[in-house]
């Protein structure tokens, strides 16, 4: 017998599959995993792809379906590897099973990236606001590390609401790596992480600054914190992802308080919006 007989058959792939490389538990609700990246895929940074697994077989059928969500890309456009940020729902369909993965596992991705946050979709200004709650921070943890977004603006706004402290962790520990981001310092410049001003809050546990961003837009302390004038077509860009709630109210104070316009790729304007995908 030859040695190629008796190794191991190799285990049947799933379409469009992609092995994990790092899996990352931040709290007990929310995690982060990084896989391989198909060869061919190009995306701009911030845009989302269908992510999944197999579900069971079908007794009825005999065949198994794959479960399939969309999933922001948290990697920026120039990365290896492709990132993504994730909630786990105890019963969720995908996310009470993808949350068990571990390197060397396999997951279906649908290379077909597509978006609403990109940079195509807003006209310059001097400043842009990355609007987040929750798992929202994904696609901003990929146009952080995107060299057009310190390009295009000389300020980058990040900010963050969560229920609780811990919940803010994955974003802090992202800002805090780009100033070590060799890419970003060789390409913009050491020292283009200054451009940045993070915001987090939470709502439900003591921290720093506490509200939801939107109240705390709303009552001005927001922009003086960040020692900035209110929100205003000539200077602010902004891009928003987070619970549907959180989305339709910033797009109504973007609209009717600031008087901005919704942008898309086809017709660039002054925000987009996307809603956090969530199981
Ligand atoms: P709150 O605790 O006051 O509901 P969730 O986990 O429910 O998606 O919420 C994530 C974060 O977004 C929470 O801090 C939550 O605050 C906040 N949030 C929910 N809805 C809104 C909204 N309409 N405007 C601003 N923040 C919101």
């Amino acid at each position: 017998m030859t040695e190629a007989a008796v190794a191991p058959k190799a285990t049947p792939t799933l379409p469009d599959a992609q092995t994990v490389t790092e899996v990352k538990h931040w709290t007990d609700r929310l995690f982060s995993f990084k896989v391989s990246r198909p060869a061919s895929l190009r995306f701009r940074s911030g845009e989302f792809v269908m992510i999944g697994l197999m579900g069971d077989v079908n007794e009825k059928t005999g065949k198994a379906k794959p479960i399939m969500r969309a999933y922001s890309i948290a990697s920026p456009s120039w990365a290896e590897e492709m990132e993504f940020y994730s909630i786990k729902v105890e019963d969720g369909p995908l996310t009470s099973r993808l949350q068990h993965i571990e390197p060397g596992d396999e997951i279906i991705l649908r290379p077909k990236p597509v978006g609403t946050l990109v940079h195509d979709a807003l006209v310059p200004g001097k400043r842009i606001w990355f609007f987040a709650t929750g798992t929202g921070f994904a696609p901003f943890a990929s146009l952080l590390r995107e060299p057009e977004t310190y390009e295009k603006f000389d300020e980058v706004i990040i900010t963050h609401t969560c229920r609780e402290a811990g919940e803010l962790t994955y974003g802090r520990e992202l800002i805090e790596s780009l100033k070590d981001d060799e890419l970003l310092n060789e390409v913009i410049g050491e020292g283009f992480w200054k451009k940045i001003k993070y915001y987090p809050t939470t709502t439900r546990e003591e921290s720093a600054k506490m509200g939801r961003i939107t109240d705390l837009m709303k009552s001005g302390e927001a922009f003086k914190d960040l020692g900035v004038a209110p929100m205003n077509p000539e200077e602010d860009r902004a891009m928003i992802c987070g619970n549907l709630a959180f989305n339709l109210e910033l797009k109504d104070m973007f609209e009717n308080t600031y008087g901005l316009e919704e942008g898309a790729n086809s017709k660039p304007a002054h925000f987009v919006v996307e809603k956090a995908f969530l199981d």
